[in-house]
């Protein structure tokens, strides 16, 4: 693992041909990640593998709807994501034509079924809706991930600054909501200006976070 905080990437947006590879970095990364293990029974590498791959396909498909990806670029790899929904952008694809090419995924979304903890999303889903009087419209950070080889070398704030970059630029937007299981993530989201709008906690010990950065907000 590298040590050293200078991040030796860049971010920009994804071209089309690398929406695949993204996915999966961003796929990768959340094996790991506190919700992914609250909601899924990862003790198999099967499983491990068709949830990235579910995972993978699920991010290509909310960018082909639209949202924008963001990817951290070191050399020729992309080495993190962030997935960023603006209200209002166009699809890239026509509707039907995503619906259509979800159906060869299918059957490995729904072998996965047999692996999803079931009483633990009912219990979380109430958890896991946003604040009603959030400020609107406002965008969200659907996801943000980077390969966990390059995880502490700076490359999260690169993405995190380039994503507020991007919303920033909407003026009628009143800010980006996000929400996270993970106390860790809580805190690093607390320094680039998020405020904590709701904590809901569900079954063994697990808290979903609802956070707002407002666009007025600065990074701590
Ligand atoms: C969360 C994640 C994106 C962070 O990526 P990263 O590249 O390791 O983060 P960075 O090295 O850029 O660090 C980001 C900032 O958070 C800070 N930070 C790191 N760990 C922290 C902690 N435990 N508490 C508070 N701040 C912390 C860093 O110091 C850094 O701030 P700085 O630039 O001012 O020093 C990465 O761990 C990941 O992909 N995890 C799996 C997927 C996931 O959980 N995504 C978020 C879902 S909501």
């Amino acid at each position: 693992m590298r040590t050293d905080r200078e991040a030796p990437a860049w971010v920009r947006d994804v071209t089309p041909g690398e929406v695949a590879r993204a996915a999966w970095v961003a796929a990768e990364a959340f094996q790991g990640e506190a919700f992914t293990n609250w909601l899924f029974d990862l003790s198999r590498e099967r499983v491990r593998a068709q949830l990235a791959r579910t995972f993978a396909r699920t991010v290509a498909r909310k960018w082909e709807a639209g949202d924008s990806l963001l990817v951290a670029v070191a050399g020729d790899e992309i080495v993190g994501a962030a997935l960023v929904h603006v209200p209002g952008q166009p699809a890239r694809s026509p509707r039907w034509r995503r619906a259509l090419g979800s159906v060869p995924h299918l059957g490995r979304t729904l072998s996965l079924a047999r692996w999803i903890r079931w009483r633990r999303i009912l219990s979380t889903l109430k958890a896991m809706q946003p604040p009603p009087d959030l400020r609107k419209p406002h965008a969200t950070l659907v996801g943000l991930a980077v390969a966990p080889v390059h995880q502490g070398t700076g490359i999260a704030r690169l993405l995190l600054d380039s994503a507020h970059a991007r919303v920033e630029v909407e003026a009628d937007l009143e800010g980006i909501y996000l929400f996270t299981g993970d106390a860790r993530n809580r805190d690093i989201y607390t320094r680039f200006g998020y405020r904590l709008v709701r904590e809901a906690s569900r079954g063994a010990g697990f808290t979903v976070y609802h956070m707002f950065r407002p666009h007025e907000a600065q990074a701590g």
